[in-house]
């Protein structure tokens, strides 16, 4: 029978993931497609029941269902249960597997461009997202981790959980051209946010800077880091990457991720900015 899977969020409409996992459903030949379900945070549970019910395969999980899906599933894998957040649900056998491929996605992203795990790095913010990828970033044996974020107690506490360094803000300002890589996961640079989550005055040309927005393709971070001479990514590719891992998980297939990039870029009107 053919499969189905879905993406749950509040909202929903916009989400690239149908387009994307139909159109890897429609290059690996598997007769399965991908749907959008508006879920309210009160329809949650119900919603989760019906899905498993009329046989949902595996979907995705995105805002604001992500830590509040979990008490729901039968299992969580280690980076999901350490993340206390999941964006990938696999059913197997009538139960329902929480992981977590944010992070993961985010890393691989980072390897468009030739970066180097033993120079430092530093993570703008702590929250949700940074955290997926601090933790992700030491996994993949990034040595020389240094967490900011406006609210230092929360910078401190990732930082302690994998033994990175932590900054304040103005720190971080002021010993910016030390960093080889600088990491924006704040919503600072979102749509109607025309402002910069730190001064960038000793930022260095030639400085990886790679921010997770990807809507716009170029937030304001992205657009002066290039304007210095610095090397960019957006956050499509952790966007592609991240359901690359989800569609691994639910068909054992690996998806065409580099076309995948080009054409999310082309849709979101841009050219690839990272190649
Ligand atoms: P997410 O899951 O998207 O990471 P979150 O957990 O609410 O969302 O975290 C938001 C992050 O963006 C935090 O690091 C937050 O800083 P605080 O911990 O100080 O709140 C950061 N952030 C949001 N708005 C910001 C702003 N206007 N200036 C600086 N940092 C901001």
């Amino acid at each position: 029978m053919k499969k189905w899977y879905a993406v749950i969020g509040d909202p929903i409409a916009h989400s690239l993931s149908p387009y994307m996992h139909d159109a890897w459903f429609q290059e690996s030949s598997i007769d399965a497609s991908y749907i959008p379900v508006h879920l309210e945070p009160s329809e949650l549970e119900d919603g989760f029941h019906a899905l498993k019910k009329i046989g949902v395969s595996g979907f995705n999980v995105t805002l604001p269902h992500k830590q509040a899906i979990i008490p729901f599933l039968d299992g969580l894998d280690d980076t999901a249960r350490t993340m206390n957040a999941v964006n990938t649900v696999v059913m197997k056998d009538g139960k329902s597997y929480g992981y977590n491929t944010d992070g993961d996605g985010f890393v691989q992203s980072l390897f468009a461009l030739p970066v180097d795990r033993e120079q430092p790095l530093l993570v703008i913010g702590a929250g949700g997202a940074a955290r997926g990828i601090v933790h992700a970033l030491h996994r993949a044996g990034f040595t020389r981790l240094t967490v900011t974020n406006r609210t230092f107690r929360r910078a401190e506490e990732l930082a302690g959980e994998v033994g990175a360094e932590v900054m304040t803000i103005s720190q971080a300002e002021a010993e910016l051209g030390t960093f080889h890589t600088i990491v924006q996961t704040t919503s600072v640079g979102l749509s109607d946010n025309e402002s910069l989550p730190l001064s960038v005055e000793w930022l260095k040309p030639g400085t990886v800077v790679a921010d997770i927005v990807y809507n716009p393709l170029v937030t304001p971070l992205l657009k002066v880091a290039s304007d210095k001479g610095c090397k960019t990514i957006n956050g499509v590719g952790m966007f592609v990457h991240q359901g690359a891992i989800a569609f691994e998980k639910w068909t054992g297939k690996t998806p065409n991720q580099e076309a995948m990039i080009d054409s999310i870029t082309q849709k979101l009107g841009g050219n690839n900015v990272n190649r």
